[in-house]
């Protein structure tokens, strides 16, 4: 990218014309009106009035940063994705941390999930791995995810966030509970985004060169260490300082500490998929490592700042749809809901040409497609053909699909989920409760009861409390008490 010299010549218009008086405007004679002739105050005004494009549905605030991506393990036997092919081989990366709730100007020491999302410029094509720092989700079907969103956001009426509207949907969508528990553990508030794990959280495909199918799910583990906040620290920090996650990033790397995390990946066979004990593809689980062990694969490092965070950051997009060679979806029913939502969210967010834009343009590819024109089209083909076939040598197809086909069955409705031997909603919440030690519990249940304490209607409360007995007696018991200890 070219970066404009700012620091010398005369000031200009947009047309480049130099600019006479950038204090005052025209006027008819002094303290006159103001003349339609000052072209420069009417474009300068106009110009500011447009500064802003809509800010993200979700995952609005937000930082990032360049790096690259070093292989440091063999995994072709798995994928043909090209960037994976070698042992010590690099790839650029660009990775956008965010939460999800707030708007654009929100605080970032919250109680919520972060995003990363990490975009790959590999030789085949960008490849974005649109993923979260916690390894499940609150739910398991895209179908849910707009009134899900809209219990997190602001009530139409009174313009808040309200614990009424969060706890009925969580209560009423019990597929919530092991996400929620998460939440409001000791990992629920990361201290900032150096000091926290990335998740591909759903299960992908990678298809070898013979094309063998393997499912996976991708760990990228903070070589900072786990750092949180507790919920009375990040209070403090969230007023005294509200962009601390982005400013923590930005001066980490101006100082040359650069983040790292190491990659990662669990692999199942395709043929285990069927008969494993619980839906391999339910975004709401884990797969535990003792039937799945972590595979390490690589490093991944930040090392460079944004030069424009409107340009970069703000204009970036990231897509689950964004695959290469040898990685492809999974039948989750939550990805597959996205592979639709994200460029969708594109063309909105950003317009039509979003992908020509430095920070999402392929950087060791090309694009040659025959898509042309549009707003802000910058006539990149000049006189190519525009259409496919075509016998003049322009870009062809090249036969060979991406990733592997899944064999399906049944008919077209609305299904749920396939479903397996031990597929529950409480048996995972309750296995991450029992894992934690007596102080975890205690902050954990502080933290649900300070949250549910806020609720206005019994019912929804005492529904909520029912998951978390669900997972674990103890667990409901204790939060019962605690609730009703903050209500009186
Ligand atoms: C951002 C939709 C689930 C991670 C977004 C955006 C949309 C969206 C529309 C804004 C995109 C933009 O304007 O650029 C959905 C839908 C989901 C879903 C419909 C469920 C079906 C998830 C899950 C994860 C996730 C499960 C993580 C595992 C992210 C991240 C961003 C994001 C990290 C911010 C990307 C960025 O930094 O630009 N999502 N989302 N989302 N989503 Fe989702």
């Amino acid at each position: 990218m070219t970066v404009q010299d700012e620091t010398s010549g005369p000031m200009t218009t947009e047309a480049g014309a130099p600019v006479a008086d950038n204090q005052n405007s025209q006027t008819a004679g002094v303290g006159g009106p103001v003349l339609v002739q000052d072209q420069h105050l009417l474009e300068k005004l106009a110009h500011f009035n447009r500064e802003r494009i809509p800010e993200r549905i979700v995952h609005a605030r937000g930082a990032g940063a360049y790096g690259k991506f070093t292989v440091t393990a063999d995994v072709t036997k798995y994928t043909r994705a090209k960037f994976l092919s070698e042992v010590g081989k690099e790839t650029e990366v660009f990775l956008r941390f965010s939460t999800v709730a707030g708007n654009l100007g929100a605080a970032d020491a919250v109680r919520d999930p972060r995003g990363f999302a990490l975009k790959f410029y590999t030789e085949e094509g960008n490849y974005d791995l649109v993923g979260n720092n916690t390894p499940v989700f609150f739910i398991k079907d895209a179908i849910k995810f707009p009134d899900f969103i809209h219990t997190q956001k602001r009530d139409p009426y009174t313009g808040s966030q309200e614990p009424d509207n969060v706890w009925d949907f969580w209560g009423l969508s019990p597929e919530s509970t092991h996400q929620v528990t998460w939440l409001h553990g000791d990992r629920g508030i990361p201290a900032s985004y150096r000091h926290m794990d990335g998740f591909g959280s759903h299960t992908f495909q990678w298809t070898n060169e013979a094309g063998e199918v393997f499912w996976v799910k991708y760990h990228f583990k903070t070589d900072q260490g786990i750092k949180n906040l507790t919920a009375q620290e990040a209070e403090v920090l969230a007023g005294k300082d509200p962009d601390s996650h982005q400013r923590d990033l930005r001066e980490a790397i101006e100082r040359g500490e650069y983040p790292t995390w190491t990659a990662y990946v669990q692999i199942m066979p395709a043929e285990e998929a069927a008969n494993y004990r619980f839906n391999p593809f339910d975004l709401t689980k884990v797969w535990p490592h003792a039937d799945y062990p972590l595979i390490e694969f690589g490093k991944l490092e930040l090392n460079r700042n944004p030069r424009n965070i409107f340009a970069e950051v703000e204009q970036s997009i990231f897509s689950p749809h964004h695959f290469v060679p040898g990685i492809g979806p999974s039948p989750d029913k939550m990805l597959q809901g996205r592979l639709f939502a994200y460029g969708d969210a594109h063309r909105y967010r950003v317009g039509i040409n979003a992908d020509l834009l430095p920070v999402n343009e392929p950087k060791a590819a090309r694009a040659r497609t025959y898509g042309r024109d549009g707003f802000m089209y910058d006539g990149r083909h000049g006189g190519a053909k525009n259409y496919e076939p075509n016998s003049f040598g322009g870009p062809a197809e090249t036969g060979r699909a991406p990733w592997a086909p899944v064999t399906v069955s049944g008919t077209t409705e609305d299904h749920p989920a396939a479903s397996h031997a031990e597929d529950d909603d409480f048996v995972q919440a309750g296995n991450l409760y029992r894992l934690m030690s007596e102080d975890e519990k205690q902050r954990l249940i502080d933290n649900l009861a300070g949250s549910i304490a806020g609720v206005s209607r019994d019912d929804i409360a005492q529904r909520a409390i029912e998951n978390f007995r669900k997972a674990d007696p103890d667990y409901g018991k204790r939060l019962e008490a605690a609730v009703q200890a903050l209500r009186g």
